[in-house]
């Protein structure tokens, strides 16, 4: 047994859908989440610059006590899992990419849909999956730039992100595609939206409960799943401390209270 809280991050808010599935996969599990909101969008950096930020959030998670950390960012995952693994070769880290696997699939079509920011998109990391897991399928590709600074802001319903979404949804619409992955983990947020556009034909599938599932499954191989009664919640940002327990709040509908603000 080990107590100890898992750490998680992301660039924002986004991440708060996997905290969401872990807390209630592993109800006595502390976590500390850290959103880097003061360098939102991580869709729109490079490979370098997402090494060099994961790296120091890591520090910061280690110097929290975390056991385990999840990168609760595909953008992150992609880009930096490797070289955090390599950093830091005692921590277990979890990621998430996108589930070009499990799209391929369902698909009755044989096209399928990946949602995720630009960075993802182009990413050597996607199109390897794409090729392992996909050879034979149609992929519409789509790198939705701009989608994760509305989640930011608490704009899941307003008319401009409806905007948005019908223009990064256009592609899709226009294909054969009956199943999109959510890349981001800004979008399980806009998933009922995404839902609707849609149609009814079309699945979404949000990856963050196989992700909570992979932690329980690492923490109980390593006998390190916790037993807190009153597990402990914690979250610091980067950025703006009263904005995001604002967003946070609003989006898990649960009191994000006393946000900590560091400089990583
Ligand atoms: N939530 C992140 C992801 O899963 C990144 C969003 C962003 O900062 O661009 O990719």
């Amino acid at each position: 047994m080990d107590n100890r809280p898992i750490g998680m991050f992301d660039s924002g808010v986004g991440g708060l859908s996997i905290w969401r599935a872990l807390r209630k996969l592993l109800p006595q599990e502390s976590m500390v989440f850290l959103a880097d909101s003061g360098h939102v969008p991580y869709g729109e950096k490079s490979t370098a610059e997402l090494r060099d930020l994961t790296t120091r959030i890591a520090r910061f998670l280690l110097s929290q006590d975390s056991k385990m950390i999840v990168v609760a960012c595909n953008t992150a995952t992609v880009h930096a899992i490797g070289h955090l693994r390599e950093t830091f070769p005692a921590v277990p880290f979890v990621g998430v990419v996108p589930v070009v696997k499990t799209l391929a699939r369902w698909t009755r079509t044989g096209t399928i849909a990946v949602l995720s920011t630009p960075a993802t998109s182009q990413s050597e990391y996607l199109a390897g999956l794409i090729s392992e897991f996909a050879p034979d399928k149609e992929v519409i590709n789509v790198g939705c730039d701009g989608l994760e600074n509305m989640v930011e802001a608490g704009h899941v319903r307003t008319r401009q992100t409806t905007a948005l979404l019908e223009r990064h949804l256009a592609p899709v619409r226009d294909s054969r595609a009956d199943v999109v992955g959510l890349g981001c983990t800004h979008y399980p947020f806009l998933r009922h939206r995404i839902k609707h556009l849609l149609g009814r034909g079309v699945r979404v599938y949000d990856p963050s409960r196989p992700v909570a599932r992979r932690a329980r499954q690492l923490l109980r191989q390593g006998d390190a799943l916790a037993a807190n009664p009153h597990p402990q919640y914690r979250f610091y940002t980067t950025g703006d401390a009263g904005l995001f327990g604002l967003v946070a709040g609003k989006l898990l509908r649960f009191p994000v209270r006393d946000v900590g603000h560091v400089e990583i």
